[in-house]
């Protein structure tokens, strides 16, 4: 039975005091309930050290939105895996959608990025999906294929038991357009083939698949109760603690 992993990305918002704010706030929120899931922060590098702080003794994990594929060395601006986990990251989101269209990151890179998360004692969050145009063109199974063989090139099986992915169809995300319960379905259940193709049904049967994509309360719900959904990576959704909390308590 695979526990449901809700994950929220921050992305490019919190400062400090806000990112206090959020995460004291859900904290609080799930200090009274009884949660059945496993539940990740992603905030921005920045406040990285201080979520951490406000979030020790509670159920909810510290994740980073991005990583470089290096130990170390001169990469102006990047940030190292070393340097993720020293700060208490145990998750790490790869190859999301905006990584890969405004910074042109490729399958190859991605696959650098999860074999060094790995290697370093982290969780990727592998991010994958369609864009709009892909939909439109009948390529989502083609596209996500892709992905998921490229980014997953020489991880083993063993290793799979750390990895989550995401399926975050790209026209979904931050758009107020989920897909609906029976598409996402039908991408995860695919997404499972292939992971049965490359590491058989017991692995695959095993690793957590996300879906993002204009998760909210309101909908949360019945995406959840997909067979093949494991969880959500939630974007807007989660810079509110009582709309995360919302999602979370949905969860199986
Ligand atoms: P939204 O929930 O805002 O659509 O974002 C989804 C996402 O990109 C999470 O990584």
């Amino acid at each position: 039975m695979r526990k449901q992993v809700i994950a929220g990305n921050w992305k490019m918002f919190n400062d400090i005091q806000a990112s206090v704010d959020l995460s004291a706030a859900l904290k609080n929120g799930l200090s009274s309930l009884s949660v059945n899931c496993e539940v990740i922060v992603c905030p921005p590098f920045t406040a990285l050290d201080t979520v951490r702080t406000v979030i020790k003794g509670s159920v909810i994990k510290l994740g980073a939105q991005n990583m470089h594929f290096e130990e170390s060395g001169a990469f102006t601006g990047e940030i190292a895996a070393p340097m993720l986990k020293s700060v208490g990251c145990e998750y790490v989101i790869l190859g999301h959608s905006e990584r890969r269209t405004i910074f042109g990151e490729t399958d190859q890179l991605i696959n650098k990025k999860i074999k060094k998360a790995l290697s370093a004692g982290m969780n990727p969050i592998f991010c994958i999906g369609e864009t709009l145009q892909e939909r439109e063109s009948n390529v989502t199974f083609d596209v996500i294929r892709r992905q998921v063989v490229e980014g997953l090139k020489e991880i083993t099986a063993e290793q799979m038991a750390k990895v989550i992915l995401a399926y975050e169809p790209v026209w979904a995300i931050g758009t107020g357009k989920t897909a609906s319960p029976a598409q996402a379905q039908e991408v995860h259940a695919f997404i499972r083939g292939l992971l049965t193709e490359l590491y058989g049904n017991t692995v695959a049967g095993n690793v957590v698949i996300q879906y993002g994509g204009s998760v909210k309360p309101d909908n949360a719900n019945e995406l959840l109760g997909q067979p093949d959904i494991d969880g959500a990576l939630v974007g807007g959704a989660c810079l509110k603690a009582e709309s995360f909390i919302g999602i979370i308590t949905a969860a199986k």
